[in-house]
């Protein structure tokens, strides 16, 4: 029965371009989309911008353009990359929007008519690039802020709290009797050793004097809502959760995608939001690890070692892209990314489906006028392989969404292409073609290539949307509406063309130099 599935990525800030870590976690939720598409699901997919805050305020005072023109112009950054990245978002959430904020603003009016959230003064160390207080112990050994490598900046000022100790037990222990909850594993190890000291009280504004782009907090015009408090309701706001009656039915099956660089908010906080609101937690979290851009540390924006998407789609397209950030980052850790890598990643490719494609297509149309010979019958050794192939991705659709079931299936693709294209070597059909006696078997080695070659496309459509429809449409396969069908001898007798090739060979430009 098909069942709705809510897919989120966070929403990036808005004080620069994105790069390959914010469309790293935005194709991950698409390839997820698709493959819930593929199984006959009803997924929604939501990302947006998160457009309040000191950050984005400073890259604007910087900049100096009137706010509203800026914080357009840097959202539709995003979603450019996303169209190019063939992204298929149901909702975009822009934090500024009006519908965000009243939602915000009546969560918080309702928590604080509650009592739930106390005004105090507050001293403490502020890294502006996680927009958050950090405690001694969070810090590197020179005091500096590990993922910014900036030293925090001591600010006391008075501020809203809201109060998260009284909720550590609880969710202690649904972590603990749901294991699944945050995958991989251990990050539920990493969020279950913040849960051991009690929780201080968490900063829920910023006094204006200081942060002017924000949510108004209703009850003290003094202040704006603290950018987390605000970004994380957009979960639900991109819902309408209040007036949406399949709230509960959608929500249920909710997946939060994060890099593990803010798993305490979306791991700690929000959960405890949730609960204080009246919202259970969201189904899954699945976080990854960073990319390791050149000079060994994380990539990111305020350290300035960034591989610009938008170039490297210009040089070795999107699919490829897509493929390369999928297939590195595995549930084991951080992953390196690098423009030589990159094009390694494009080569590998072409050597592998590039390949298969190619020969199978030009071989077919040298000696079969292009017809696919699918009325011969297959011998026991080729319908088995085909089989295993079929098998193999049959397993890995039959997995929940996770970052390795997204993982293994590029690995699969992978391997099968190799497989087959070994099965195609080996029984060297171009030989087999001059022997008017071996004409059965070159029309079987040529049938169990091209039904293998489908098999294989239909299972990438999701890390490689446009690849796996030029795929199947150069095989007369409609793909209006990809399934999760593998069975095996599906091919007509029908005559194909040789298409263009997938991945041509790359210009010496752009990238290398
Ligand atoms: N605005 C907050 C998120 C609020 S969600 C309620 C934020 N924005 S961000 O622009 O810094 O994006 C962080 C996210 O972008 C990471 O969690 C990850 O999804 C992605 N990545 C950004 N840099 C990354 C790497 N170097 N490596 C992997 N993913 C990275 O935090």
């Amino acid at each position: 029965m098909s069942q709705y599935t809510f897919i989120t990525t966070p929403i990036y800030y808005t004080n620069g371009a994105p790069h390959i870590g914010h469309a790293y976690t935005t194709i991950l939720a698409d390839a997820m989309k698709k493959i819930e598409q593929m199984k006959g699901n009803t997924p929604l997919l939501s990302t947006g911008t998160d457009e309040h805050g000191q950050k984005n305020q400073h890259s604007c005072e910087k900049i100096g353009k009137p706010i509203d023109v800026f914080l357009e112009e840097q959202s539709a950054l995003f979603k450019n990359l996303f169209n190019r990245l063939n992204i298929d978002y149901d909702f975009f959430v822009r934090t500024s929007a009006a519908s965000h904020k009243t939602i915000v603003s009546r969560i918080l009016q309702n928590l604080y008519d509650r009592g739930l959230i106390i005004k105090k003064n507050y001293e403490g160390l502020y890294c502006e690039g996680c927009e958050q207080f950090k405690k001694k112990c969070d810090l590197d050994e020179n005091g500096l802020c590990p993922d910014h490598q900036v030293k925090p900046k001591v600010i006391s000022e008075e501020n809203y709290f809201f109060r998260l100790e009284p909720y550590r037990q609880w969710l202690k222990e649904y972590i603990t009797n749901n294991p699944d909850w945050i995958t991989p594993r251990n990050y539920a190890k990493e969020v279950l050793s913040m849960l051991e000291e009690p929780l201080e009280d968490l900063c829920i504004s910023r006094p204006k004097s200081r942060v002017w782009l924000g949510i108004e907090l209703p009850f003290d015009k003094n202040f704006v809502t603290y950018i987390w408090f605000d970004a994380l309701i957009n979960y639900i706001s991109t819902l309408d959760w209040e007036n949406n009656e399949k709230f509960e039915e959608i929500w249920k099956n909710s997946y939060h995608l994060l890099a593990k660089d803010i798993l305490k908010p979306h791991c700690v906080y929000w959960p405890i939001m949730l609960k204080a609101i009246g919202i259970p937690p969201v189904h899954r979290c699945i976080v990854h690890g960073y990319w390791i851009g050149e000079g060994g540390i994380k990539m990111s924006k305020s350290l300035g070692n960034v591989v610009d998407p938008n170039e490297v789609i210009d040089s070795i397209g999107t699919d490829a892209l897509r493929f390369y950030l999928l297939n590195n980052m595995n549930s084991t850790g951080d992953a390196p990314i690098s423009i030589s890598l990159l094009l390694q990643g494009y080569r590998i490719l072409a050597n592998g489906l590039g390949n298969l494609q190619m020969r199978a297509l030009k071989i077919l149309d040298k000696n079969l006028n292009g017809i696919i010979p699918a009325e011969v019958e297959l011998t026991n050794d080729d319908k088995k392989l085909l089989q295993d192939i079929s098998d193999s991705f049959k397993s890995i659709y039959a997995q929940d969404l996770s970052l390795s079931m997204v993982n293994e299936l590029t690995n699969q693709i992978t391997n099968a292409c190799s497989l087959v294209n070994g099965y195609f070597s080996s029984e060297e059909p171009w030989i087999l073609a001059k022997d008017p006696s071996k004409s059965n078997r070159f029309k079987q080695v040529l049938k169990t290539t091209l039904e293998a070659l489908s098999l294989i496309a239909t299972a990438a459509y999701p890390i490689m949307p446009k690849i796996s429809k030029e795929v199947l449409n150069s095989l007369n396969i409609p793909t209006e509406n990809i399934i999760t069908d593998f069975n095996i001898e599906k091919l007509k007798s029908e005559k194909i063309k040789v298409p263009e090739p997938l991945f041509p060979p790359l210009e010496k430009k752009v990238l290398e130099n």
